[in-house]
């Protein structure tokens, strides 16, 4: 399902083929929990050339339920007339993050729902079901994902079972087309993450996560683990780093080998008033705003930078209408896109640690 087309360095640039079209990597996902992302309209997203979007099985259970997105639009893609790649998050996260948990057993997860309390088990079979129900392109197995900091015991022992629910997610029947990747866990340990990965190998997931990252440890113990352990992921395998992150963050990921990203924090940070720029963060609500007629970013060439002012999109923002949250969620998404394409061009020209640098030096240069 990969064609690796080129390497700078340890940075890699892809072609990743779905049911519903090719993936040019490396890549943002912008996260759609559920069944939108959020202030966009799908017309935005394929205008900005987001090439594959994020759904949640947690969320989509609970709301609408798996059976109705089956039933009214044949799964996720026809439900929310999105006919680009989607990948679908197992549960194993959201519900550890959001949900009141009542126990984690061999079977699964019991917990109660943070809408209205009722309660559930999410299995590994379960969680299949439901993505087979969304019809997505890339399903993810259900694992557990521990908190940082935590013990080696407790990481090995989390990582067993990650590994025998991803047993029983492979041998679940999914819709022909749809692709299971496996999640490789074992906090920063990188012994653990070696052996988790070629016992995953071994199932032969034709793709492979890295997941229990940016859940509490350092920044920079996250890069070097990074830096150490991803050029021994297979070659020929898509490679993707779940929740990460923030622009530098994924530029790192790139550096290290990583091909897919996916972060709320572009939309997410966006409805509190922050704009991504290449000159760093600069959140609107900033007096210094207030007659600013500059676009957002001056060096961006979308059309929310190509048509209003900082001083009109903070009228907009502290005023509480709404246009505000899509014009900064559209901007927001843009830039990620636009940098992970410029990343690729890089790679592609085998410059890709120039292009580092100079995006690294500027974006951390200013002080808003
Ligand atoms: N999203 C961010 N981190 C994780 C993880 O460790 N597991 C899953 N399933 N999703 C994630
Ligand atoms: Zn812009």
């Amino acid at each position: 399902m990969i064609k690796v087309e080129g390497y700078s360095g340890k940075a890699r640039a892809t072609t990743i083929t779905t049911e519903h079209g090719e993936i040019k990597t490396p890549i943002f996902m912008p996260v759609g929990t559920r069944a939108s992302v959020k202030c966009m309209w799908q017309e935005d997203l394929y205008e900005m050339n987001a090439q594959i979007i994020l759904g949640n099985t947690y969320h989509l259970y609970l709301r609408p339920g798996h059976e109705l997105i089956e039933k009214v639009g044949g799964g996720l893609h026809g439900f929310m007339n999105w006919d680009k790649p989607i990948l679908t998050d197992s549960g194993g996260f959201q519900v550890f993050s959001l949900s009141d948990i009542n126990k984690i057993t061999e079977e699964g997860v019991t917990f109660s729902s943070h809408i209205d309390g009722s309660k559930h088990l999410i299995s590994p079979e379960k969680s299949m079901e439901i993505q087979k129900g969304l019809g997505s392109d890339i399903v993810m197995a259900f694992d557990e994902c521990p908190k940082l900091p935590a013990t080696k015991d407790t990481l090995r022992e989390s990582m067993e079972l990650t590994l025998r629910w991803a047993k029983r997610c492979i041998d679940y029947k999914l819709r022909d087309y749809q692709k299971l990747f496996g999640i490789v866990q074992g906090g920063l340990h990188k012994d653990l993450r070696t052996e988790c990965m070629q016992r995953l190998e071994e199932m032969d997931f034709p793709g492979l996560a890295l997941g229990g990252l940016s859940v509490g440890e350092k920044n920079e113990e996250m890069v070097d683990f990074l830096n150490d352990f991803v050029h021994t992921m297979p070659d020929q395998k898509p490679r993707y780093l779940m929740g990460v992150g923030k622009p530098l963050d994924i530029l790192n990921g790139i550096r290290a080998g990583i091909d897919m990203f996916d972060c709320v924090l572009p939309t997410r940070n966006a409805r509190n008033g922050q704009f991504l720029t290449h000159d760093g963060p600069l959140n609107i609500k900033n007096l210094r705003f207030r007659e600013d007629t500059l676009p957002a970013d001056p060096s961006c060439d979308c059309k929310v930078c190509k048509t209003y002012s900082r001083s009109y999109i903070r009228h907009l923002y502290t005023t509480g209408e709404f246009l505000a949250g899509n014009l900064i969620t559209y901007h927001n998404l843009y830039f990620m896109i636009k940098m992970t394409q410029d990343a690729r061009q890089a790679i592609l020209d085998d410059r890709f640690d120039d292009y580092y640098k100079e995006f690294y030096n500027r974006y951390t240069s200013r002080k808003w």
